[in-house]
């Protein structure tokens, strides 16, 4: 498995990996198009062979960045490669500069939140009804 940044046409296999996995407020094409053309935004995706299995992506602003998406299919879960993603993520953030890391999960989605606290990063507060199905975020925070 190795990892690399998003190249333009790795897009439409982001979008459909992020169909099979999300049912509420999934990324569109067009949602990761303006993403790939943000300077801001860093994206990176986790390849076996000639399969994209997992992505991730952070903005950075000033001294802080916020970590907009993570997600490793199905199949490849639980064998560390949402680990590496984080890892890439936060050594980006370094590199940049930035002081803290933000980024917001579902109250309900343990995996990401057990994810989250192994690789350094703590609740910080909470967003009442922040999904459009009513779910709560919590907003994690990693000082660097
Ligand atoms: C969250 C997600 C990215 C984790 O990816 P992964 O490749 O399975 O994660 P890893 O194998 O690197 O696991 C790292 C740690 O995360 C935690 N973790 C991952 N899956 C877990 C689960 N199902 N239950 C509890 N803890 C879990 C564990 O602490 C694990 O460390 P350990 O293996 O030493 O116990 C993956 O489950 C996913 O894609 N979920 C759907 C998308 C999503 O919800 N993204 C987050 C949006 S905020």
């Amino acid at each position: 498995m190795t990892i690399r940044q998003w190249k333009f046409e790795d897009i439409l296999s982001l979008s459909e990996l992020e169909e099979q996995c999300f049912s509420n407020d999934r990324w569109s094409y067009r949602t990761f198009a303006s993403c790939y053309e943000n300077p801001a935004f860093y994206g990176i995706v986790a390849v076996d062979g000639d399969e994209i299995i997992g992505y991730a992506g952070i903005t950075v602003a000033a001294d802080s960045a916020d970590i907009e998406n993570v997600l490793v299919s199905e199949r490849y879960r639980r064998a560390g490669v949402g680990g590496k993603l984080i890892e890439s993520l936060v050594s980006h953030a370094v590199k940049s500069g930035v002081k803290s890391i933000f980024l917001e999960v579902r109250v309900s989605n343990v995996p990401a939140m057990c994810l989250y606290l192994k690789y350094g990063f703590a609740g910080n507060y909470a967003r009442t009804r922040y999904y459009s199905d009513g779910e709560d975020c919590l907003v994690m925070k990693k000082d660097v």
